[in-house]
């Protein structure tokens, strides 16, 4: 989604704000600018263009870049009006120019006071609009006008702001959309994420609503509405510059996918100790006595939570529901006293996640986060929150985020099993010993990247694609059918093999692919019936099953998975689902990492 990028120090401008803007790439975007205070005349000049960065590369040199020491840059995501020039950020005022993140809801009813005010308006964005009323209310008080603009704003929004008259400052604020403001020595930043700024320094301030950051050359003050200093922990990042390069691979996806053993491992090898599981910050008991357990996401993250279930379920015994995030905080959902809310999410910062968090949090639940990023917002508003050490993930289809989300679901379940003593002191020393072992076998499940490549020659083509699967299996199949269709573009769906009957069955045609996934034991012979009816109608059905199976002749093609418990299964399954969907990608030409019209953290609803 969209990404804000700010610099002031001795460096050229433009040159930062082009490499921060690079390393955020990944977000997703369709249109690119800079605002930047030119040193020849001291005014601001803003340069922005429909396309990627290199589309503003050749546009700066044609224009001439400004040769200035601070400014503001923005990658475009569309929502209001379609990626054009006129629609890219920077927008301006008579005074002050500004990129912003987030959706203002009532934009309409702003343009139209701020028309009537003798305003014009050159693009159909809500970004203009904030930028009109900030400079309506600018009198020559940054402060004032940022905080009068925004108490007419409905919405979410991050700023960064330049006033024309203060070429020596960025200002900046944020109301649930993510922003932070990193200290170098002699400059300083802005961004919406990280990566933007670890080349240049690795210390940055998380900015809270009702703050705004106040940005020069030597200085960087928080401060809050009445301008008073906010005092706030410099956090440091963990992330180095490498794990947001692609060290060799030709896509960060493959990266990703290859870094799942380590990132498995990172994640539970601190946390298995010989006693039990360690939730830092969690304390023993934590989990007992809940009623229900509601998880609550998006995409990927989703999936992770289909597979909680089963698992929770399972070991447990305690129902658990699955709801995708903008559906459940709609839904009014019922939440009892007992139950215990959880939200999966890489970033920590997608709009429709946090908004069920808050609403779990407002209905008086308990809420537990399971969070990729250190520090984002779902992190820090959760009762208890779990990292998973993925480090960061830039491909816009998650992979290696999944594998961590399913690793935790794994030590949640032994744990809240075990507190509510449904697993006695051997099966929760087996178990963990069991997921202590799944960074070794999701290395062997790498060895399928040849075959996966070899199918992805066979069934490229394709216009269609089934997942089926049952249980464990139709909740990885689930995340196997959104990994094809996000990056490969090949209409794709998953049924629960049970169901294909009622309806979907009479799609099979002669040809068409079938990805049967059946690794789990007590279902593996109802499955094999089901791929046996869509043999029957012609389908082309490539099987992933255990090794040793009887009677998978019946499929086209058969990838095979070591034996280990079922409940772990979708951790092997998912890993040449994800290579089998990257290598029809790239066999067909697509912008892997970067797949159309998707974003990797969506910040709007
Ligand atoms: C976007 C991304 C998906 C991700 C989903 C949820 O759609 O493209 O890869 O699964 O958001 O994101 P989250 O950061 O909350 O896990």
């Amino acid at each position: 989604m969209c990404g804000i990028v700010g610099y002031i120090g001795d460096r050229n401008c433009a040159d930062v704000l082009l490499d921060s803007l690079a390393s955020l790439e990944y977000r997703g975007y369709d249109s690119a600018g800079v605002a930047i205070y030119d040193n020849d005349d001291g005014a601001v000049k803003c340069v922005k263009t429909k396309g990627r960065l290199s589309a503003l590369k050749e546009k700066l040199k044609s224009v001439g870049t400004p040769s200035g020491t601070c400014g503001i840059g923005h990658t475009r995501w569309a929502t209001h009006g379609k990626p054009s020039d006129k629609n890219a950020h920077p927008h301006s005022g008579k005074n002050v120019t500004i990129v912003h993140n987030g959706i203002i809801e009532n934009y309409s009813s702003l343009k139209n006071e701020l028309k009537q005010k003798g305003y014009d308006f050159s693009s159909d964005t809500d970004t203009e609009v904030a930028a009109k009323l900030i400079d309506y209310f600018y009198k020559g008080d940054p402060i004032a006008a940022i905080k009068n603009a925004v108490s007419k704003i409905r919405g979410s929004y991050a700023f960064g702001i330049l006033f024309h008259d203060i070429p020596d400052r960025i200002y900046a604020i944020r109301k649930d959309s993510p922003l932070i403001a990193a200290k170098g020595c002699g400059e300083n930043f802005i961004a919406s994420d990280i990566p933007a700024i670890l080349k240049y320094t690795r210390d940055y301030y998380l900015i809270d609503e009702n703050e705004i950051a106040i940005i020069s050359r030597d200085d960087l003050r928080i401060v809050d509405f009445d301008g008073n200093e906010v005092n706030k922990p410099l956090q440091k990042a963990t992330w180095t510059v490498s794990a947001a390069q692609k060290d060799g691979y030709p896509h960060f996806m493959l990266k990703e996918i290859f870094e799942q053993p380590k990132a498995v491992k990172d994640t539970v090898s601190t946390r298995i100790t010989e006693n039990g599981i360690n939730f830092e910050g969690i304390k023993d008991g934590e989990f007992k006595d809940i009623e229900r357990i509601h998880i609550v996401a998006c995409g990927t993250a989703m999936h992770a939570g289909m597979v909680g279930k089963y698992i929770i379920e399972s070991m447990a015994r305690i129902p658990v529901e699955v709801d995708i995030a903008s559906e459940f905080r709609y839904r009014n959902p019922i939440l009892g006293k007992k139950d215990y809310l959880i939200i999966i999410s890489q970033s920590g910062e997608t709009a429709d996640s946090l908004a069920a968090l808050r609403l779990g949090k407002k209905m008086g639940v308990k809420t537990l986060a399971v969070v990729n990023v250190v520090g984002s917002s779902i992190a820090r508003e959760a009762d208890h929150v779990i990292y998973t050490w993925a480090g960061p993930e830039i491909a816009v289809a998650s992979t290696k985020a999944y594998s961590v989300q399913l690793a935790v679901m794994y030590m949640l379940a032994g744990r809240i099993a075990f507190e509510n003593g449904k697993i006695d002191d051997k099966s929760y020393a087996e178990l963990r010993a069991q997921i202590l072992t799944l960074p070794d076998y999701i290395s062997k499940m790498l060895k399928t990247q040849e075959t996966c490549k070899k199918l992805a020659d066979k069934y490229s083509n394709a216009q269609n694609i089934f997942f089926i699967g049952r249980g464990l299996d139709y909740a990885v199949s689930m995340e196997g059918s959104l990994k094809l269709k996000e990056i490969s573009y090949i209409h794709s769906e998953a049924y629960a093999a049970g169901e294909l009957k009622h309806g979907t069955i009479s799609l099979i045609v002669d040809g068409m692919p079938v990805v049967a996934v059946a690794a789990q034991e007590e279902l593996f012979e109802k499955t094999l019936s089901n791929i046996k009816e869509v043999k029957a109608r012609g389908a082309d059905v490539l099987l992933l099953c255990r090794e040793g199976e009887e009677g998978i002749d019946a499929a086209d093609e058969i990838i095979q998975v070591p034996r280990i418990p079922g409940i772990f299964m979708p951790s092997l399954t998912v890993i040449p689902l994800q290579l089998f969907a990257y290598y029809m990608a790239v066999k067909r030409g697509c912008d892997v990492d970067k797949p159309r019209n998707l974003a990797k953290s969506v910040t709007v609803e």
